[in-house]
């Protein structure tokens, strides 16, 4: 029997908190070596500014594939930028455990790993978060930061102006938080403990000089190694951590632009988040600094969340056995 999992299946069994928790000991495996993954495999759509791809893990004795699409014209059709299906299977025999929703896993894996690196970069007294992007993830961002940090205040610019009112119009509701619209990006920098990138520009959102002191960045968009979000002055006052490196320099832009410029150096990353987890690499050092995590997103996040998930709804019940044979 195969579990079918749908969305609001999921919304019943992953909590935030669960996810954050559970993305700490994937990440402390990955830097340990324990995990599986491959880099994303696509294939490309130009004709309809799309991808799909596989990203298949094994980690924390589970084993999963999402297929993934990322349609960058789809928030004119009202559907989700990305979409996906995730398949968890049985470590020791191969057959299929579970077929569920990756949609929501996407978000709330993605967001959790912006709570964990906060919860370990940024500084503790951070309460103010700003956030360029108000689309699908930038929710999960700011309720996996509220998870770890006490915020107070919330900022939020997206360049479609509409997509920030909806944003603040939902998020503040359930919440319970005050969100703010920012005019214009340097709103965010001056107000924020937390920036969050986490929107479809192809080019800078900000001013790196404009970066106040003991700010921390969670950097999750663009993932395209000739496309950023980030200038090059950013990423040199900042002390850089990524999810894997092996990732991190194959597919950000972020990282990879400025390498090619020969301003930044890969042995200049600190580490990635995992040996920082484990205390093998040191994390936040001083009040002043800058912090900077970089995602590109990893298979071993989703397999995380799909075998968390698929425990939880065995042990409620949750969700429609089917038998596929
Ligand atoms: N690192 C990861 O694991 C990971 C996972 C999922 C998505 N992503 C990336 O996160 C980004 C957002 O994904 P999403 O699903 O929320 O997309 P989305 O389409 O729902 O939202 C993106 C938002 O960014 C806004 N935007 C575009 N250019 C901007 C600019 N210059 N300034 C401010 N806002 C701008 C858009 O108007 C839109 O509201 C994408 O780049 C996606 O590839 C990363």
């Amino acid at each position: 029997m195969v579990l079918m999992l749908s969305r609001s299946d999921l919304e019943q069994v992953l909590s935030m908190g669960d996810m954050i928790d559970s993305l700490e000991e994937a990440f402390k495996e990955l830097a340990l070596g324990k995990v599986f993954i491959i880099p994303r495999s696509i294939v490309v759509l130009p004709k309809e500014e799309g991808w799909i791809g596989i990203m298949p893990a094994y980690g924390m004795n589970s084993f999963s594939t999402k297929i993934v699409t990322l349609y960058t014209k789809n928030f004119e059709r009202n559907l989700p930028t990305i979409m996906g299906t995730i398949v968890l299977n049985d470590p020791v025999t191969g057959a299929v455990l579970a077929i569920m929703d990756g949609t929501f896993i996407t978000g709330m894996r993605t967001g959790g790993l912006g709570g964990l690196a906060a919860k370990y970069l940024s500084r503790k007294d951070s309460s103010t978060v700003g956030i360029f992007g108000a689309g699908t993830q930038a929710k999960t961002q700011l309720v996996a930061l509220k998870e770890v940090r006490n915020i107070s205040d919330a900022m939020v610019y997206d360049s479609v102006r509409e997509r920030a009112k909806s944003y603040v119009d939902e998020m503040s509701k359930k919440l319970d938080l005050q969100i703010k619209i920012a005019d214009e990006p340097r709103d965010i920098l001056r107000a924020s403990d937390i920036v969050v990138t986490v929107s479809t520009s192809k080019t800078p959102l900000f001013d790196g000089k404009e970066i106040r002191p003991g700010t921390h960045i969670n950097a999750f968009g663009n993932y395209k190694p000739d496309e950023r979000e980030l200038d090059t002055e950013t990423i040199l006052k900042s002390r850089v951590f990524v999810d894997y490196e092996e990732a991190a320099l194959s597919e950000a832009g972020d990282l990879i632009i400025p390498i090619n410029e020969g301003k930044f150096r890969r042995d200049e990353i600190i580490g990635n988040l995992g040996e920082v987890l484990l205390g093998s690499k040191p994390g936040r050092t001083s009040a002043k600094e800058i912090t900077l995590f970089k995602s590109v997103g990893l298979g071993i996040q989703d397999c995380a969340a799909a075998s968390l998930a698929y425990r939880n709804a065995v042990r409620k019940k949750i969700g429609i056995n089917v038998d596929l044979n």
